[in-house]
C-alpha cells in the first residue's frame, strides 16, 4: 500500500493538485494497490442530475479478500481484532488475521446453510464483540448486504428498518453488556418481529449465560451452527458498484434513509483514508471508540483498517464504567498508538477529576483523533494538553455516513492542524462553499453552505428502494453539486471550519437525530395537540433536545405526562430521542402560513431571546412572551 501514503506537507499539495487535475488517474494509482480479480474497465462514469455515480466499472473484487486473505501469508498470525470486553475482569482476545479469516469462512457457510444467498439483506443487531465483526464480514464473503441497526435502537426502529429492506436473516445476541447493565436484545428483537414477515431466521450468539426464549421454527444459535460448519469458503466474485451494506441514518423528514455503499469504492475510500489521516504504521495499534452501528464503525473499526492490515481495538464497554479511567487505562493497557474517539465523549471525560488520566501511562497515543459534531475549543484545548501532552497531532475529520470516509480533516504529523478546523478537504475531494444564490464563493475568507462539486469513490449510491429522495435530498438544493445539509467557514488559508446543520437535524452526542421523526411520536400521545422539538447547546452532549408541546387540556401538564412523553420516545424511537426538556405550551409560534418558527424557539432555548427577530408578522406574536417566561 506504499503508493497511498501520502507523505509530506509537499506530498499533500501535489497529488492534491493531480487529483483535481487528473481525478481518475489519482484514483487509478490508489485502486491498483487492491486485490481485484479482474481490473476495471473504465475509472468513473457520473451525473450528479440523476444522480448515478459509478467507480471502477466493471471490477470483480470481494472486500474480504483484501480485509483477510491477501494478508495471510506476509502476517497470518498479527492480530487483526483486539477485543476488550466490557468486563475489566474478563480476558481480552487477540484474534489473528489467519483466525479471523476461518471464523468469518465458518459463519459464511452458516449463512449459506440457511439459505442467505447474494443480494439478501441481512440484519445485524448486536453488541461491541467479535462476532458482529464476523458476521458482517462473512455477508460480505457471500455477497449479502449487511444492515447492522445500533444496538441501542427501538424494536420498533429495528421493525422499519428491517421491512424497508426486507431482511431475510436477523442476527443478534440472547444480551448485551452496557457498563453495570444487562440487555435483553432477543427480547426487543422478538417484538419486532411481530411485524417482520420477511425474516425467516434469527441467529442468536449467547453473550451471557442468561437463557432466552427461542421459536423452535425460527430461531438457531450461533454456537451450534457453526459446529460443522467448513472453514473452507471461496469468495463471492463481486461486482465493484455491487452494494455492500445499508446504513441507516436520519433524515430531517420522514423515515431514516438507508444509505447503500458500494464495493469497490467503498474498499478504496475507506482505505486510503485510513492509512492517510492517521498515517497507521505496520506494527501500531489502532483504537477506534465509536460504535460499528454507525459508520464510524463501519469505515473505522472494520472495513479500513483490515484492508490496511491493521490492529484494530474493538471495545465493548463505555468510557464510565468501572470508572472515568477505563480509556486511558486500556490505551496504557494495550499501547495503543492511534485514538480516535467524538467530541461527546471527550466533553464527559474532561469533567471529571484529571486524576483518571494521571494514573496512566499514554506515552503510546501518536496520533488523537475526534469526528461526529464541531468540537468547541475548550474540549480540543484539553485533549491536546492532557491526553496529547501537547504534542500530539489531533485530527479533526469531518465527514457523513452518506460520504462513506473522511472527507476534510489534517494527515496526521503531516499536514498543519488549527484548533477547531478540520481544516483541507483530502486528496480526492472536492470542497465549495455556496452562497443563498447557489453560486461558488471564490476567495476567502468565506462563509456559506458545504457542497461537494466532484464524486468521490466512497460516496453513497442511492437510498435504498428510494432513488428519488436521494436525488431530493442530496442533488436538489444546488444543482450539480452534493450538498451536505452543513454550513462551514473557509479562513485565509482554505481550512475549512464545519460550523454545524442548516436543516433540522440535531446532532446530540455525536448521534446525528433528526427532529421530525421526534415531533411525531409525541403528537402520538394523546394528550398532545402538537409539538416542535429543537437541539440547543448542552455542555456535554453538545446539543440536546427540547420540545415545546401544547395539549388538548391545560390541566393535563405535569411531570407525569412529561415522564410518559420520553417513555414513549424511548419506546417508539429509542432512548437516544430522549427529551432533556419540555415545555407545556399554549401555542406555538407559528408563519401566517401556519409553518412553526423553530428558528425563534431554538434562540429562546438557547437563552438567546434579545434579538428574536421581527415576531409582528407571526400569527400569533403574543405566544413568544409567553413563551420565554415560561421557560425551563
Ligand atoms: C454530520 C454527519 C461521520 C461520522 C460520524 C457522524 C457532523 C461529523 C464532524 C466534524 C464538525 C462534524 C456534520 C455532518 N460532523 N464530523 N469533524 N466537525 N461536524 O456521521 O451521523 O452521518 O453525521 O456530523 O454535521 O454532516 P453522521
Amino acid at each position: 500500500m506504499k503508493n497511498i501514503i501520502i507523505s509530506s506537507e509537499k506530498d499533500y499539495f501535489k497529488k492534491y493538485k493531480k487529483s483535481v487535475t487528473e481525478p481518475e488517474e489519482f484514483w487509478e494509482t490508489i485502486a491498483s494497490q487492491f486485490d481485484w480479480k479482474k481490473k476495471w474497465s473504465k475509472t468513473l462514469e457520473w451525473d450528479f442530475n440523476t444522480p448515478s455515480v459509478k467507480w471502477f466499472l466493471n471490477g470483480k473484487l470481494n472486500i474480504t479478500e483484501n480485509c483477510l486473505d491477501r494478508h495471510l501469508k506476509d502476517f497470518g498470525n498479527k492480530t487483526a481484532i483486539l477485543w476488550e470486553p466490557n468486563n475489566p475482569g474478563e480476558t481480552a482476545k487477540h484474534i489473528s488475521y489467519k483466525e479471523l479469516h476461518r471464523e468469518v469462512c465458518k459463519f459464511a457457510n452458516v449463512l449459506k446453510n440457511n439459505n442467505i444467498k447474494k443480494g439478501d439483506r441481512v440484519c445485524l443487531y448486536m453488541p461491541m464483540i467479535p462476532q458482529l465483526a464476523i458476521a458482517m464480514l462473512a455477508c460480505a464473503r457471500i455477497g449479502a448486504i449487511h444492515s447492522v441497526v445500533f444496538a441501542g435502537f427501538s424494536s420498533k426502529a429495528i421493525e422499519g428498518r428491517i421491512n424497508d429492506a426486507l431482511c431475510k436473516m436477523l442476527i443478534t445476541t440472547n444480551e448485551m453488556f452496557r457498563g453495570a447493565k444487562t440487555i435483553g436484545l432477543k427480547a426487543i428483537c422478538d417484538e419486532a418481529l411481530k411485524n417482520c414477515p420477511t425474516v425467516k431466521k434469527v441467529i442468536v450468539f449467547n453473550r451471557t449465560q442468561t437463557p432466552v426464549a427461542m421459536n423452535p421454527k425460527r430461531d438457531v444459535f450461533w454456537s451450534e451452527e457453526i459446529e460443522n460448519a467448513s472453514s473452507d469458503c471461496p469468495a463471492e466474485i463481486m461486482d465493484s458498484e455491487d452494494p455492500l451494506f445499508i446504513l441507516y441514518t436520519s433524515g430531517s423528514t420522514g423515515t431514516p434513509k438507508g444509505m447503500v455503499h458500494s464495493t469497490g469504492g467503498y474498499m478504496v475510500g475507506s482505505t486510503y483514508t485510513f492509512l492517510n489521516v492517521f498515517q497507521y504504521r505496520t506494527n501500531d495499534i489502532y483504537w477506534c471508540t465509536a460504535d460499528i452501528g454507525w459508520i464510524t464503525g463501519h469505515s473505522y473499526i472494520i472495513y479500513g483498517p483490515l484492508c490496511a492490515g491493521a490492529t484494530t481495538v474493538l471495545f465493548e464497554g463505555v468510557p464510565s464504567y468501572p470508572d472515568y479511567g477505563r480509556f486511558w487505562q486500556l490505551i496504557e493497557k494495550h499501547k495503543v498508538n492511534q485514538f480516535y474517539t467524538a467530541p461527546t465523549a471527550i466533553r464527559a471525560l474532561e469533567k471529571q477529576p484529571i486524576s483518571f488520566v494521571e494514573k496512566y501511562d499514554l506515552s503510546s497515543i501518536k496520533v488523537l483523533g475526534t469526528v461526529g459534531e464541531p468540537i468547541n475549543n475548550e474540549a480540543w484545548q484539553w485533549y491536546h494538553k492532557y491526553i496529547g501532552k501537547e504534542k500530539t497531532p489531533i485530527v479533526d475529520t469531518w465527514w457523513q455516513t452518506e460520504t462513506g470516509a473522511i472527507m476534510i480533516s489534517s494527515l496526521a504529523g503531516i499536514t498543519p492542524e488549527k484548533p477547531t478546523f478540520a481544516t483541507l478537504p483530502l486528496p480526492g475531494v472536492q470542497p465549495v462553499l455556496l452562497d443563498d444564490n447557489k453560486k461558488e464563493i471564490v476567495g476567502n475568507p468565506a462563509e456559506g453552505r458545504l457542497a461537494i462539486a466532484f464524486p468521490w469513490p466512497s460516496m453513497a449510491r442511492t437510498i435504498w428502494n428510494n432513488h428519488k429522495r436521494f436525488k431530493e435530498v442530496y442533488f436538489s438544493t444546488f444543482e450539480g453539486y452534493y450538498f451536505t445539509g452543513d454550513g462551514a467557514l473557509r479562513d485565509e488559508k482554505g481550512n475549512y471550519r464545519i460550523t454545524g446543520r442548516v436543516d433540522d437535524i440535531v446532532i446530540v452526542s455525536g448521534h446525528n437525530l433528526g427532529t421530525a421523526p421526534i415531533e411525531n411520536t409525541i403528537d402520538e400521545h394523546p394528550k398532545v395537540v402538537e409539538c416542535a422539538v429543537i437541539g440547543f447547546p448542552h455542555e456535554i452532549k453538545g446539543n440536546a433536545l427540547y420540545a415545546f408541546a401544547t395539549l388538548y387540556h391545560q390541566e393535563d401538564a405535569s411531570e407525569q405526562l412529561k415522564i410518559e412523553i420520553n417513555n414513549l420516545i424511548a419506546k417508539e424511537i429509542g432512548v437516544i430521542y430522549k427529551l432533556d426538556k419540555i415545555q407545556f405550551v399554549n401555542g406555538l409560534p407559528k408563519t401566517r402560513s401556519g409553518k412553526i418558527m423553530r428558528r425563534i424557539l431554538r434562540k429562546i432555548a438557547s437563552g438567546e431571546t434579545t434579538d428574536l427577530g421581527d415576531t409582528s408578522t407571526l400569527l400569533n406574536p403574543q405566544i413568544v412572551e409567553e413563551i420565554i417566561k415560561n421557560k425551563i
